[in-house]
């Protein structure tokens, strides 16, 4: 899919009506207080506290970073993929290389037989399911003028339905005291030209992990959504030009896209032991975007 418009560019929403309009906790803060309950040393690979990981949407990406990420911290985890099985399959090769536990899992998260059989797998071979990370998604931005309904349905039944799929699934199956996260986006609140049924889609995700977090009271299980900025991956960069990427680049503090890892830090961090009490909360993790 190529972008026609960037949602980002055409945006003239300043930081601080973005603030105003959303409940924002800053990811900084979260990664500073993960890294300061492990010394700033995170479990090394192989270490693992018998405790799985199912990520949808692992195979690249942000996806791919999480995965990695949990795993470092002794984590097993499950990496799905829909069609990357090459990619899904070198990851979790680096990850054994690496000390760590890992197996691929194909399955389309819009299809709600393969998405139980996703965490019948995670079941089966780990024991277990203590973190589920909603990843899995598509983007398409354009102009409503220009939406197909293929184009629509599609957005919709990855980013909604498949994340209600998943949502479900972790809702009836994650352990007492474990964390579900799903990937939304900043452009909720952004709401730039182009972004109507992405944004739209996402709020939705935004609404089910409030609802799910006073659902699941009393199982000790925290249920958060991380709305990452632009991040450098294909999702973001795919019909840009060099130019329209680093012109969004310099409208964060830092000059920079954020990358995968920044954003699997802020998922690590909400799985750590000092992110307890942060539940059914959206974390904007965006470098501070304006
Ligand atoms: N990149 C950004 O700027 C940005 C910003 C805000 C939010 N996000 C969100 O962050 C998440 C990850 O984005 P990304 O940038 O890493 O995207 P990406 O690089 O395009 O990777 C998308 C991943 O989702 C998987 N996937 C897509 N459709 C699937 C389906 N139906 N079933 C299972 N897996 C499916 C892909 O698997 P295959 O390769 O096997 O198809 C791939 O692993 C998405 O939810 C996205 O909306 C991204």
């Amino acid at each position: 899919m190529t972008d026609t418009i960037d949602p980002i560019l055409n945006d003239r929403v300043s930081r601080r009506a973005v603030l105003a309009a959303a409940s924002v906790v800053p990811a900084t803060a979260l990664v500073a207080a993960h890294a300061q309950s492990s010394g700033n040393a995170p479990l090394s690979s192989g270490r693992t506290h018998n405790k799985a990981a199912l990520v949808t949407g692992a195979s690249r990406g942000i996806g791919a970073a999480i995965a990695q990420r949990l795993a470092r911290d002794g984590y097993q985890v499950v990496i799905n993929y829909r069609g990357s099985k090459d990619q899904a399959v070198a990851l979790v090769r680096e990850i054994q290389r690496a000390g760590g536990q890992a197996l691929e899992a194909q399955a389309d998260v819009g299809d709600s037989q393969a998405v139980r059989q996703l965490f019948d797998t995670c079941e089966q071979s780990f024991g277990g399911i203590d973190v589920v990370v909603a990843n899995a998604g598509v983007a398409h931005t354009v102009p409503f003028a220009e939406m197909t309904d293929e184009d629509f349905e599609h957005i919709m039944n990855v980013n909604i339905r498949g994340s209600f799929y998943t949502l479900r699934e972790a809702a009836r199956r994650v352990r007492e005291g474990g964390h579900i996260i799903a990937l939304s986006s900043s452009l909720t609140v952004l709401r730039s030209p182009g972004s109507g049924p992405y944004a739209a889609s996402k709020a939705a995700l935004e609404v089910f992990v409030n609802v799910l977090a006073k659902e699941l009271a009393g199982r000790q299980i925290s249920v958060n959504a991380v709305a990452p900025g632009p991040v450098n991956t294909s999702l973001f960069t795919t019909g840009k030009t060099p130019e329209q990427i680093a012109a969004v680049a310099a409208r964060t503090p830092h000059k920079r896209l954020g990358e995968p890892a920044d954003i699997a830090a802020v998922v690590a961090a909400l799985c750590g032991p000092d992110c307890a009490w942060i539940n059914g909360q959206v974390i904007f993790a965006n470098g501070g975007l304006v």
